[in-house]
């Protein structure tokens, strides 16, 4: 079998968020694919990196007030040890925010350019005149065009679904200053993709580099009518990189994110004396994709088109997969099944997700249910009742004398796996991990019935029986190490325990096709938990914790001791009556507007709705606690029926309530989601 070049990319995260289970089921996917062509000998390597660029992240840096250097670098920490924890190996992990990334764009900016498929146009967008610059739609809220739902952002509705250009948002606001913004104009550069039309048909249609039915979405999506032009360019201020010949503009996100591909592999061929051509520019080299489907119009047809201009590899296959589902539902912070991977951690087994999701991934894009009941039944009865039950009934029975000299007579089980190794192979190639997993679980069956029928227990109490006992206990630890080996790719950990045991490590695929005899066995360490539901139960509700918006990361969302500090600092007053309490009305009112009053270092000037028409505008003493963009479009609790009071700024028409003792412990009190303005507090 000849050595093939392969090289493997997933979808880069972005910077701006964790890693959640939905991200593990490509990683996972990726991983295990990567692992078995290097399992079978061929020269691959696995190339990810952080996605770093774009309005998302400056809007999270906004948040916590700081850089978007400070967000993309701890964000990067937490997803590489995310990724180790699932045993997802990268042989490099980039950034795009990379000098790297910067010169590869620069390249295939210059083919783009000097081959004339670059062209500038004014195009209208909103502008804040108080921050003074264009707003990305993420910087814009107001009203839905379609259904006017309120507090909408300017590039879609969540209420109704639909999407428009932020210039059609009814009374839009800008999130960075509150302004209202105006509609002015801006070049920017396009690229006209329409002329790589006859290639893209062909490439996407021929050649078996994409599933059938993306070949046929994009046929009748898109590549039945002329491809628009791809605007390409955002002008500054933009968290991004210069656009060279157009310094008032950065890059768009998505032009340098997939050149983060080559990025990262140039980071790795400068690490081990490698030349990158050799795997971005060499037919003999093969470019595989790995994405979700969200993303695969940016994936099949902008970045081939790049590729193709730039004279780069094309992709041989781009693999795109489904979304994950929990319990047939989207997942859900409120329900905590929006699972962090740092939070699976803390309560289970990386492997038991690693087979889970290979057990239930075929080649097609079907969404992905993760189901608590059949991740339980499915762990304890294939993993640990099925494959580690072989090495923990039988190894400790020949620790003293070792692996039979000959390989005994089984009844044929040895061949017929060895013989099943080319159909899973196939499955594994195919991304068809549910038959993989399914065709190795019959053998495992099989093993299983052999030990059940020949109790190796029973023959322990019999010394005359020794040589026999020698000889099941061989067949079924050669057994095991064959079904180690066919799931190495998906179990890495437990693959290498299985070297361990038999003192031989599991390096290479077609060491499923011979058994191993006359060698000492080692004490047998354990290998797998059966997995308890309360385990799940614990996860699900550190989720829920974990997605309040009071718990931060640091936090965890454990619980902490809470002292008596500020009850003594501030005691309660004198008891009151429901009635007097009622005097108070409290409504839940949405912040529409908000800006720092100038000559005052305390007071933020709110604009507020308590649903309809009725607006307040209320000053609060907020300023050393917030950043005046961030309170934008949030629910508040206000006291609506406090008398207006007169300030040296102007009138006050009600109160924001807060607690904490001032300066930056200053929290302003929100409601559940699902309150809305107007609804009075009781
Ligand atoms: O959809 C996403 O999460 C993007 N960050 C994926 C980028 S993939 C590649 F093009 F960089
Ligand atoms: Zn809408």
């Amino acid at each position: 079998m000849s050595v093939r070049r392969i090289l493997v990319t997933s979808a880069l995260p972005y910077a701006n968020g964790h890693i959640h289970i939905g991200h593990l089921v490509e990683y996972i996917q990726t991983d295990i694919w990567v692992r078995f062509q290097k399992l079978r000998g061929h020269n691959c390597r696995f190339f990810c990196a952080d996605d770093t660029h774009g309005t998302a992240i400056t809007n999270r840096a906004r948040l916590e007030n700081r850089s978007e250097e400070a967000v993309i670098a701890d964000m990067r920490e937490a997803h590489i040890q995310d990724f180790a924890g699932f045993q997802i190996n990268f042989d490099n992990y980039g950034s795009t925010n990379s000098e790297q990334n910067r010169e590869t764009c620069h390249d295939v900016w210059h083919a783009l350019r000097s081959k004339g498929f670059v062209v500038e146009r004014e195009v209208t967008q909103l502008y804040d005149p108080e921050a003074k610059q264009f707003l990305a739609d993420r910087f814009v809220k107001g009203t839905c065009p379609k259904c006017k739902s309120p507090n909408q952002y300017g590039d879609s509705c969540d209420k109704c679904g639909s999407t428009y250009s932020a210039t059609e948002v009814i009374d839009p606001v800008s999130t960075l200053s509150g302004a209202k913004p105006e509609i002015r104009s801006a070049s920017h550069l396009f690229v006209q993709i329409e002329r790589l039309h006859e290639f893209l048909e062909d490439w996407t249609q021929n050649g078996n580099h994409l599933q059938t039915e993306v070949a046929n979405y994009l046929k009748g999506h898109f590549l039945g009518e002329p491809l628009r032009d791809w605007d390409i360019s955002r002008p500054k201020p933009y968290f991004g990189f210069e656009i060279p010949d157009s310094p008032a503009n950065c890059w768009y996100v998505w032009f340098d994110a997939p050149i983060g591909y080559i990025a990262s592999t140039r980071e790795w061929c400068a690490r081990n004396g490698e030349d990158w051509t050799d795997w971005w520019r060499n037919p003999e080299s093969e470019v595989h994709h790995f994405i979700g489907k969200d993303i695969t119009y940016f994936h099949t047809l902008f970045w081939p088109a790049m590729l193709k201009v730039a004279e780069l590899n094309l992709p041989t296959k781009v693999h795109i997969h489904g979304f994950l589902n929990v319990g047939n539902e989207k997942m859900s912070k409120t329900k905590g099944t929006f699972i962090r991977a740092c939070d699976y951690l803390k309560f289970l087994d990386p492997a038991a997700l690693r087979y889970y999701f290979a057990s239930k991934q075929g080649p097609r894009l079907d969404d992905l249910d993760l189901n608590f009941d059949e991740f339980v039944a499915k762990v304890n009865s294939d993993l640990v009742g099925k494959f580690v039950n072989l090495p923990s009934r039988t190894a400790r029975f020949i620790e003293q004398v070792g692996l039979s000299a000959t390989y005994p007579d089984d009844g044929g089980l040895f061949a017929q796996a060895a013989k099943d190794g080319a159909s899973i192979a196939e499955f594994y190639e195919n991304c068809d991990y549910s038959n993989a997993m399914r065709l190795i679980m019959e053998n495992a069956d099989r093993a299983n019935k052999f030990v059940e029928d020949h109790a190796p227990w029973s023959l322990k109490k019999d010394p005359t029986k020794a040589g026999e006992l020698q000889d099941v206990c061989t067949i079924a630890l050669n057994l095991f190490r064959q079904l180690a080996t066919y799931l190495a790719p998906v179990l890495p950990k437990l693959a290498e325990q299985a070297g361990r045991l038999l003192n031989q490590p599991i390096l290479h695929w077609d060491d499923a096709q011979t058994p191993l005899v006359g060698r000492p066995v080692n004490k047998f360490e354990h290998l797998m938990q059966r997995v308890d539901p309360k385990q799940i139960a614990a996860l699900v509700e550190a989720s829920k914790e974990a997605a309040t918006p009071s718990s931060d990361d640091s936090t965890g969302g454990a619980m902490q001791a809470d002292g008596p500090e500020a009850l003594q600092a501030e005691p309660l007053v004198a008891e009151c009556s429901i009635d007097d309490f009622a005097k108070v009305d409290l409504r839940v009112a949405r912040v529409l507007a908000a800006e720092g009053v100038e000559k005052s270092d305390k007071l933020v000037k709110l604009t507020v709705t308590l649903g309809g028409d009725s607006q307040r505008t209320i000053f609060a003493g907020i300023k050393t606690a917030y950043d005046p963009a961030t309170l934008v479009g949030r629910l508040v609790i206000v006291v609506a029926n406090l008398a207006p009071r007169k300030m040296r700024f102007g009138t006050s028409e009600g109160m924001v309530v807060a607690a904490g003792p001032g300066e930056k412990d200053i929290f302003v009190l929100s409601p559940d989601s699902g309150a809305v303005p107007g609804q009075r507090v009781h």
